[in-house]
């Protein structure tokens, strides 16, 4: 790890009035949860989803209708997976600074039991279900005991995981929340993320045109990395603490 590098991304954010972090996948990853795309650093666990099963099929409206059971099945195994993980040192420090707004993209609950107080999820949240069919009804799910197929108590429709899937839009009020964390900050930390996926990806560019000085920390350089300001190389878990009053 460059050292001058690290006292520059600490001093942005000592100097920093407002940090917003935009997280993915590789916040979690040193917890055990498995990345979407790219390398990991663990071995069986953290392999990228994406080598185990196909997205398009399970997670998306259509795969949903197609095989509802397997889609069930599946984010039960996804939940007792979170469940069975716990905050790593990078979800730690994230939520011990009270400047920090935390925008993600991961739908588990690692920050929040890291005791983060502001969170903002673009991609939904495992610990919910809600209906399908869009009647409004939503519910907790009992991440050790994950619900299998249900239907909605209030209408014919199906319960399924409250988050978002391939082809669905953002949740608009959340998505509005993110973007103005976003054009309000004057540092984003970029962690964990590949930064393919639109429009959550959109939240950097909304920063860096803001004026925010943008620092990404992910194991792998390049990818997100494409206008940092700096770019910290190496796994969230060492690199968070030291740069974070945490
Ligand atoms: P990805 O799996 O695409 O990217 C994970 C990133 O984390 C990669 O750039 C890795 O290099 C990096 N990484 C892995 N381990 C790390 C570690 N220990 N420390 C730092 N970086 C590490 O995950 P996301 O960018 O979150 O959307 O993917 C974005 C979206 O794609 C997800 O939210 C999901 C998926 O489609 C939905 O489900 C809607």
């Amino acid at each position: 790890m460059n050292e001058s590098d690290l006292a520059r991304a600490r001093a942005l954010v000592t100097e920093a009035a407002r940090i917003v972090a935009f997280s993915g996948a590789g916040l979690s990853a040193e917890s055990g949860v498995a990345t979407f795309r790219g390398a990991t650093r663990d071995s069986d666990a953290s392999a990228p989803l994406w080598t185990r099963f196909d997205p398009a099929r399970l997670a998306s409206p259509e795969g949903f209708a197609t095989d509802p059971e397997t889609v069930a099945e599946w984010y039960a195994e996804r939940r007792r997976s979170v469940q069975a993980a716990r905050p790593n040192p990078a979800h730690r420090a994230l939520a011990s600074d009270g400047r920090i707004v935390n925008v993600t993209q991961n739908v588990d609950d690692l920050l929040h039991r890291a005791g983060a107080s502001h969170i903002v999820q673009v991609h939904g949240t495992l610990t919910f279900d809600r209906c399908h069919r869009g009647c409004g009804y939503r519910t907790p799910v009992d991440m050790a005991d994950p619900p299998g197929l249900r239907r909605c108590p209030q209408c014919p429709g199906r319960l399924r995981p409250d988050v978002v899937w391939f082809g669905e839009t953002l949740p608009p009020d959340v998505w509005e929340e993110a973007v103005d964390a976003c054009a309000a900050c004057d540092l984003m930390l970029v962690v964990g993320t590949s930064a393919e996926v639109y429009p959550a990806a959109g939240l950097i560019d909304i920063a860096r045109a803001a004026g925010a000085a943008i620092v990404v920390v992910n194991t792998e350089a390049g990818g997100a990395a494409g206008t940092a300001d700096l770019e910290l190389i190496g796994p969230a878990g060492e690199i968070l603490p030291t740069i974070t009053d945490g």
